[in-house]
């Protein structure tokens, strides 16, 4: 596999926790798995040793190398590549909310070196790219290495995390890519003037997958395509939809070691605990813990549908609820956030920033999960919080629409602030007069069982099947 986060070394969102156990999901299966990951600034390489020093990369004019670090967790070996020129930097992505320039050639030199680990370190059958940051591997292969009998039978998989993130940069990249300027064609990498690395990924990969059923469905619209739903309803007899999963061993009440006190479904006091520890952390006052905690963790984009939250938010000042909030991202998001802790610090907890510890104490704090995303692809966090008997309220799109129903959860649609607060009308109901249905939605959504065996079992499939 190829990608550009994984949990333990890197995050930014979900595809790190995919990228850190999806694939000892598989190992566990007996498949030999290898990941290649950039070594950015902040992964250390304790226990790593270099493999290969200097492996070359050659990135249309420019002449690079990367030394190669490789250690091995949960029965796979993860490669990390240490080229300081593209990596060695305080983001992964951006800086300051600024893309990198040059962020074409950093991950095309991730996909070199993936393609370098393959020839000299780790001789797969299948090289599974992930996002458009490993978009490029594909095309690299078809077009460089056709014929080369190191790659003889090498088929791709190329899986769309997101469709709201495409690698779009100008046309003379093609050039600095080392790529011919005849790619520049409608269905091969251009797209409205310029060139889409994401597409590239589609066209050229053996297969495509994004990680839920409904979304796999949904970006076949124009509705969801963000512009490329033409070109994926081509594909459709080579894509598909495999959910993803929880990495239990991280996300469960019952071993969390985050959480001030452990709980299940068979004994839920000690969640009671978690509550009152996250009121605490949050500044929120103690005195009436009856009142429901409502929890958020997320990246402050518009896709996870703060535009519905933002023109009702001092409407629910007046509702008798608390918020613990977590996030960073967009600028808007954050001052909105900042401004309703400072307008009501009694009711809304604000945390900007990225916090695992704290993202922990949220799902276990809280009573309801609110995600009422535009669109996701997957989500994991309504996933977490099902575990954790924090009954989700989400909009009914891609992965949320697949993992949470009526006996679990709240789901609204159409995609509006008034819909939404009616599903989290529902939900207060419910929690302050039904208590017996809250405790048995609390119970069923804990036993749902999303475990990576299940979607690495579908991957597997998937690999045998085109390895033949
Ligand atoms: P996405 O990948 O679109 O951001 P997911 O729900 O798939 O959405 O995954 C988000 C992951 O990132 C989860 O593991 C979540 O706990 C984590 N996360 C998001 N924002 C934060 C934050 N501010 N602090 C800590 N963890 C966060
Ligand atoms: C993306 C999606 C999210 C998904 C994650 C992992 O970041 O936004 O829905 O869960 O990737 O696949």
């Amino acid at each position: 596999m190829v990608a550009s986060e994984a949990t333990p070394f890197s995050k930014t969102g979900g595809l790190a926790d995919v990228l850190g156990a999806l694939p000892p999901a598989l190992a566990a299966r007996g498949e030999e798995v290898a990941v290649v990951l950039p070594r950015y600034r902040m992964v250390p390489l304790d226990g790593a040793r270099c493999v290969r020093e200097n492996m070359p990369l050659w990135i249309g004019p420019g002449r690079y190398t990367a030394d190669i670090y490789s250690l091995e967790r949960k029965g796979v070996t993860y490669y990390l590549v240490d080229a300081p020129e593209f990596f060695d930097r305080d983001g992964l992505y951006s800086s300051g909310g600024a893309d990198y320039w040059d962020n074409f050639t950093r991950f095309a030199a991730l996909c070199h070196a993936g393609l370098g680990v393959a020839r000299h370190l780790f001789r797969p059958n299948i090289i599974h790219c992930h996002d458009w940051q490993a978009a490029l591997l594909p095309v690299y292969l078809k077009q460089y290495f056709a014929n080369d009998p190191t790659f003889t039978g090498v088929k791709t998989v190329f899986t769309i995390h997101n469709m709201g993130y495409q690698g779009i940069f100008g046309k003379d990249r093609l050039w600095w890519l080392g790529l011919p300027e005849w790619l520049f064609r409608e269905d091969l990498l251009e797209f409205y003037g310029n060139i889409n690395l994401l597409k590239g990924g589609i066209v050229y990969a053996d297969y495509v997958t994004t990680v839920s059923p409904t979304y796999a469905r949904e970006i076949q619209t124009p509705g969801h395509g963000f512009g490329l739903d033409g070109l994926l309803r081509a594909r459709t007899a080579h894509l598909r939809g495999i959910l993803n999963g929880v990495d239990y061993h991280d996300w469960s009440p019952e071993r969390d070691h985050y959480i001030t006190a452990n709980y299940s479904a068979s004994d839920l006091r000690g969640k009671e605990q978690c509550k009152m520890e996250l009121l605490g952390i949050m500044g929120l006052p103690t005195d009436r813990p009856e009142v429901p905690v409502i929890g958020i963790v997320s990246r402050l984009a518009a896709q996870k549908g703060f535009d519905l939250i933002a023109p009702v938010a001092y409407d629910l000042v007046n509702w008798d609820i608390k918020m613990a909030i977590l996030g960073s991202g967009e600028q808007q998001y954050e001052r909105l956030f900042r401004a309703l802790a400072d307008a009501r610090p009694d009711k809304f907890g604000v945390y900007i920033g990225f916090n695992n510890r704290l993202a922990h104490k949220i799902e276990a704090g809280a009573d309801m999960f609110l995600m009422p995303s535009y669109y996701e692809p997957c989500g994991l966090n309504q996933m977490y919080s099902l575990r954790y008997g924090t009954l989700p309220i989400a909009h009914a799109t891609g992965g949320l629409d697949d993992t949470i129903d009526g006996s679990t959860g709240f789901k609204f649609r159409p995609y509006s602030s008034d819909a939404m607060l009616g599903a989290l009308r529902e939900a207060l109901t419910v929690y302050a007069v039904d208590r017996d249905r809250w405790r048995k939605m609390q119970v069923e959504a804990m036993r749902r069982d999303f475990s990576w065996a299940v979607s690495a079992a579908a991957y597997s499939d998937l690999y045998h099947m085109l390895a033949g």
